[in-house]
């Protein structure tokens, strides 16, 4: 660490060479860790505020709305999806990433609306609505029948509302009644694969169409065409593509999916989705992250947006202003969360599909001051048929937000049957996880007792490297009786680091389980999402129920690796 305090450092030093008075610098990705797809607004009435929203799969609660006052410091201030009643169908999605596939963020009349699509076994068409963006009082969806994904709200000056999505399609839409026309094409792309993604903007009297092609990894892309008709035909841009890192060495690869908007001073800016894994595609734990970029858009022209960088020079930055209303942190803030009697569960933390509730109580009358988890019995990674992969999982977590962090927590657990299991896991997929944990198994004279189990779950077929080898120990009889204090680090870029404490005073110190390559939760089936870090407790089968109780939770940056060997101590970070 003493190496890349000394890098910013050197960083925090360096004269802004080039930068004139008014424009700034700043560093991607300005929304950290897993915000895949986004989509991005400006609202002046009444909110003077820039929104974005991020595609959650099967993630619950889904859909955060990020919200900003100066286009740097983003917060979560609400989920659109935050009860079960209003996309049923997470609970038989299957796949690692079926579900809420991306969506687009529009203001209209005082009314947001986020439009999207559920995905697997059959896609659905969703929109919720809400006044309030600062509290999930998110709609239940209005339903609109749809084979395609990627869906696109654009209200015409005549109050027609047109739906464009993923081929390149259109139809009309009634908003209150999610009544659609026959689709007809717009426009198939320049030739990539996947024309996905679209959003059309009305500008200068004609309709642009920004799409993105090449699909979501090395080839992806954005490319636009224009027409004085909504309905086309559109005229393909010669400068196509507009966006892209493809072919290029930079760390910030897959750049695409983007959205247009303008800054309260009318400056034009833009969002898109990136990968920090340059030049290759191998490492890439936080998978696809929200990146932004100015824009330049003169009348009757074409827009030229600036190719995305780890460190960004564009337009003057709206005033700094962190003051925002809605229900979560900071997407850099840290995690000191202490389970305080009358807290809940803080609104970053998401689970895999839907939980049974009350296996999550914080602060019980037993044990303040902690989080108890009652077991369920599908571990992390389910064993079909007998427990289905869309079993609620008692399975608590945040984003890896950062390349280099530290998780902690302390686990509380004193398993008497085989397999009962509760710890820490670093988690892509239920194909793609790490886990450190205190589980049952027998001992020396054959009865249950507590041991320590670090142990790795990736499938061959989705990672050629080195699988580590399971470890099991067990617990040291001056470690029993006091929680076992549990740590996931990312000490550097490519791997991760389990170690456990005793949390008695005077034995303290770490012993490091296992370490296991960045490379195993890095795309496969876990390619549309990114990394989390979180605590379970599973029976693993079993049908005796078990309860484990954690305290102490503590997650920090410890360095935010932007490409060119420069690390950044946070995101977001302002050049100055
Ligand atoms: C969707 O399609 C079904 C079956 O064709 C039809 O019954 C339903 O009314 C349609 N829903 C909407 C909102 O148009
Ligand atoms: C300021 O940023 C904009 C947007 O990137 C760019 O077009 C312009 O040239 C920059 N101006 C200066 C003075 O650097
Ligand atoms: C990263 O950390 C792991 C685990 O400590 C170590 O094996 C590896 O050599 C380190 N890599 C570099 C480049 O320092
Ligand atoms: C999950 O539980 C099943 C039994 O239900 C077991 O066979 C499997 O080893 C467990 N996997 C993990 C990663 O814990
Ligand atoms: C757990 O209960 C299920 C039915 O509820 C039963 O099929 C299964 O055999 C039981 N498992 C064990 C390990 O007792």
């Amino acid at each position: 660490m003493r190496l890349h305090t000394a890098i910013y450092t050197a960083l925090l030093s360096l004269p802004l060479r080039g930068v004139l008075a008014g424009n700034s610098t700043f560093s991607n990705p300005l929304i950290p860790g897993w915000s895949s797809d986004p989509s991005c607004v400006y609202v002046r009435d009444g909110h003077d505020a820039y929104f974005c929203v991020a595609s959650t799969f099967g993630a619950f609660p889904g859909i955060p709305i990020y919200g900003s006052r100066d286009l740097v410091n983003w917060k979560l201030v609400s989920h659109a999806f935050s009860r079960p009643s209003q996309v049923p169908w997470i609970n038989i999605a299957e796949g690692q990433q079926d579900g809420i596939f991306a969506v687009t963020l529009r203001y209209h009349e005082g009314l947001f609306h986020a439009i999207t699509t559920y995905t697997n076994p059959f896609t659905q068409g969703l929109i919720f609505t809400t006044e309030d963006p600062y509290s999930d009082s998110w709609s239940e969806p209005i339903l609109f029948n749809t084979t395609k994904i990627d869906p696109d709200l654009f209200w015409d000056d005549d109050g027609q509302v047109y739906l464009t999505s993923m081929g390149v399609i259109q139809q009309t839409i009634d908003l209150a009644t999610g009544a659609v026309s026959e689709p007809y094409d717009l426009w198939p792309g320049t030739g990539g694969v996947w024309p996905e993604g679209p959003h059309i903007y009305k500008k200068d009297g004609y309709y642009y169409l920004m799409i993105a092609e090449g699909g979501t990894e090395m080839d992806h892309s954005v490319t636009i065409a224009r027409s004085k008709n909504i309905k086309g035909p559109y005229e393909s841009y010669s400068g196509n593509p507009i966006l892209t890192n493809r072919g290029t060495d930079e760390y910030f690869q897959t750049v695409g999916h983007a959205d247009l908007f303008q800054d309260a001073s009318g400056q034009w800016w833009g969002s898109a989705l990136a990968t920090r894994c340059g030049p290759d595609y191998e490492i890439y734990p936080m998978g696809r992250e929200t990146v932004f970029f100015p824009v330049t858009w003169e009348e009757g022209e074409w827009p030229i947006l600036q190719p995305v960088r780890g460190r960004m020079e564009g337009w003057e930055l709206p005033k700094h202003n962190k003051r925002i209303g809605g229900t979560g942190a900071f997407v850099n803030e840290p995690d000191v969360i202490d389970f305080h009697p009358g807290s809940s569960l803080p609104a970053h933390f998401v689970h895999w599909r839907f939980i049974k509730p009350e296996d999550f109580v914080v602060s019980p009358r037993e044990r303040p001051h902690t989080l108890r988890l009652t077991a369920s019995r599908g571990n992390l990674t389910a064993s079909p048929p007998e427990i289905p992969y869309t079993d609620p999982m008692t399975l608590v977590m945040r984003r890896q937000t950062a390349s280099l962090f530290t998780f902690s927590a302390d686990v509380s657990f004193d398993p008497d049957q085989l397999e009962h299991e509760s710890g820490l896991t670093l988690f892509l997929t239920q194909m793609q996880h790490a886990d450190l944990s205190i589980v049952g198994l027998p001992s020396k004279n054959g009865k249950i007792a507590p041991h320590i189990r670090f142990r790795v779950m990736v499938q061959r077929e989705f990672y050629d490297g080195v699988i580590p080898e399971t470890v099991v120990k067990p617990i040291p009889p001056s470690w029993r009786g006091r929680p076992i204090r549990f740590q996931i680090q990312a000490a550097n870029l490519t791997h991760f680091t389990f170690s456990a404490s005793s949390t008695k005073r005077h034995d303290g110190k770490a012993e490091i389980f296992g370490v296991a390559s960045a490379e195993i939760f890095s795309g496969s089936p876990g390619h549309f999402t990114g990394t989390l870090v979180g605590v379970y407790a599973t029976t693993n089968g079993g049908n005796a129920s078990a309860n484990s109780y954690i305290s102490r939770w503590r997650y920090k940056e410890d360095g935010q690796y932007i490409g060119d060997d420069a690390f950044v101590p946070y995101t977001p970070f302002i050049f100055e």
